[in-house]
């Protein structure tokens, strides 16, 4: 197996090349590639890589680092996308530009992420087409690049045919705090149900070893007012530190606000456990009340996450010491590895994935891009038909689907009135004028990376 690395100078790069080297013989690997389009960046990333392969697990697995495409996804069996377009700049314009209308600025929700959206489609139709063109003929993109909703609506449309699966770490990170919290040490025994979008939906069920336990969770969730586990709730200091593991970083800086959030949501809303990202939808104005319109995520991320891995690789290269707390290891790379494994080895394990609805939630349209459970063998997906949603969550569903939709439109045509009805019809925008407002200001921060508007 060849696997091509594209987006190879992510900050997550590291994490998932280690989980891809712990199952080389599941996944048969003879070479990973790294690919991206900043040099400089994956050069650094790679000085780590290459550590993780041939010192720390001492595998003989051959390491590219690639600038040219026809080199990188040459034969490759799988492409594990993972591309930031615009980088952290662009991040925190999208974060930060909402906010100065009254607005959620997020990295993939909101105005920011339709922003953000407009940015990646194209990119991300180049790469599939450099893999129809390069790869083997079976080859499998596997998606993580954001905002992956956004992303695989376009996917689906312009490029029906490709073998691409769009798949998010989040449901399996909120799984991790529930075991963490639950003190449940063996995970891999929780199954659950889930319906939504991508950043969009909510779990119906979570058993362990067959039994229920959402009445438990809504019990801790409750008393706690909070969803972290209280392991961590006791080193308060420890989730705002900029150093130290990265190991949760879903814990760390304003992700608190985030799981604050799902106390106040299901202390309405009790039934099901909401997905953290729909703390931006169901709670919009107490969001911008708790921004800082100077300092957001992106922010964080690079004086944490970016710096503690860079500064991390530099002393290795100084020293010859490796602090592995410097590099996020864990669930995000175990995920996308294992859904390689049940896609080569035909295991029909069952995963969340990002797929075309075709009726499996009856009472959402038959193109939607949903997120919901499904068996993965070497066909792909085979999606596990679920009932009809409620009319609350359907309807929550319905207004963002079209809004992402509309989203594609408007890059696909060029058309300015369709990106203000997909701006005016997200749910963190209070009027039209405003989502002119906010659309104004992006295109003018997005000149050289969105497609042009008339
Ligand atoms: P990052 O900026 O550290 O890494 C992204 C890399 O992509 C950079 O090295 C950049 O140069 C490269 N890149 C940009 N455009 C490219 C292109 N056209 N072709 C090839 N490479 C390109 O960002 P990060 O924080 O590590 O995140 C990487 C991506 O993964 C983001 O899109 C992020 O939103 C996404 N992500 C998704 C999930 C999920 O649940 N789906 C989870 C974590 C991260
Ligand atoms: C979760 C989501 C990703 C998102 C990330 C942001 O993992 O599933 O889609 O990109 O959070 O995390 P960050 O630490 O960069 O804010
Ligand atoms: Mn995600």
């Amino acid at each position: 197996m060849i696997i091509t690395i594209v987006g190879g100078g992510s900050t997550f790069t590291a994490g998932i090349v280690k989980s891809i080297a712990l199952r080389k013989d599941e996944l048969d690997v003879k070479e990973i590639r790294m690919y991206d389009i900043n040099k400089e960046r994956q050069d650094t990333i790679g000085v780590l890589v290459d550590w993780i392969l041939h010192e720390e697990l001492k595998t003989d697995i051959k390491l590219t680092l690639s600038y040219d495409k026809a080199e990188a996804y040459k034969d490759a069996d799988f492409i594990f996308a993972q591309m930031r377009v615009g980088g952290y700049a662009m991040r925190e314009q999208d974060e930060k530009i909402p906010l100065r209308h009254g607005c959620v600025g997020q990295e993939t929700c909101g105005c920011g992420g339709l922003a953000y959206g407009m940015r990646t489609i194209f990119p991300m139709i180049e790469m599939i087409d450099d893999a129809e063109k390069y790869a083997k003929k079976d080859y499998w993109i596997l998606n993580y690049s954001n905002p992956a909703s956004i992303v695989s609506e376009a996917c689906r449309k312009l490029r029906p045919n490709a073998r691409i699966i769009n798949i998010c770490d989040m449901p399996i990170a909120i799984i991790d705090v529930v075991a963490a919290a639950l003190e449940i040490k063996d995970k891999e025994n929780i199954v659950y149900d889930y319906f939504g979008l991508n950043h969009f939906g909510w779990f119906t069920s979570i058993e362990y070893k067959g039994e229920d336990v959402m009445d438990k969770l809504r019990k801790y969730i409750h008393e706690h007012e909070i969803l972290l586990p209280a392991a961590y709730l006791k080193d308060k200091a420890a989730l705002q530190s900029k150093k130290g593991s990265e190991q949760n970083r879903h814990t760390k800086g304003s992700w608190y606000y985030v799981w604050k959030g799902v106390y106040e949501i299901m202390e309405n809303f009790p039934e099901k456990l909401p997905n953290t990202y729909l703390n931006y939808y169901l709670q919009a104005k107490e969001f911008v009340e708790h921004s800082d319109p100077n300092r957001t995520r992106a922010n964080e991320v690079v004086e944490t996450r970016e710096s503690n891995l860079f500064e991390g690789i530099k002393k290795y290269q100084e020293t010859g010491i490796v602090d592995e707390t410097v590099f996020y290891a864990g669930s995000h790379g175990d995920w996308i590895a294992d859904l390689a494994i049940a896609l080569k080895n035909d295991t029909k394990a069952r995963f969340l994935v990002i797929t075309e609805n075709r009726g499996a939630i009856p009472n959402m349209p038959y193109d939607a891009m949903v997120e919901v459970p499904a068996y993965i063998g070497k066909k792909g997906p085979e999606v596990i038909a679920q009932d009809n949603i409620p009319l609350f969550e359907q309807g929550l569903m319905m207004q963002q689907l079209n809004c992402e939709k509309l989203l594609v439109e408007a890059a696909i045509e060029g058309s300015y009135e369709k990106a203000l009805k997909a701006f005016t019809l997200n749910k963190t925008v209070p009027s039209m004028k405003v989502a002119k407002e906010v659309l104004d200001d992006m295109i003018e921060a997005n000149k050289g990376y969105w497609p042009e508007l008339k």
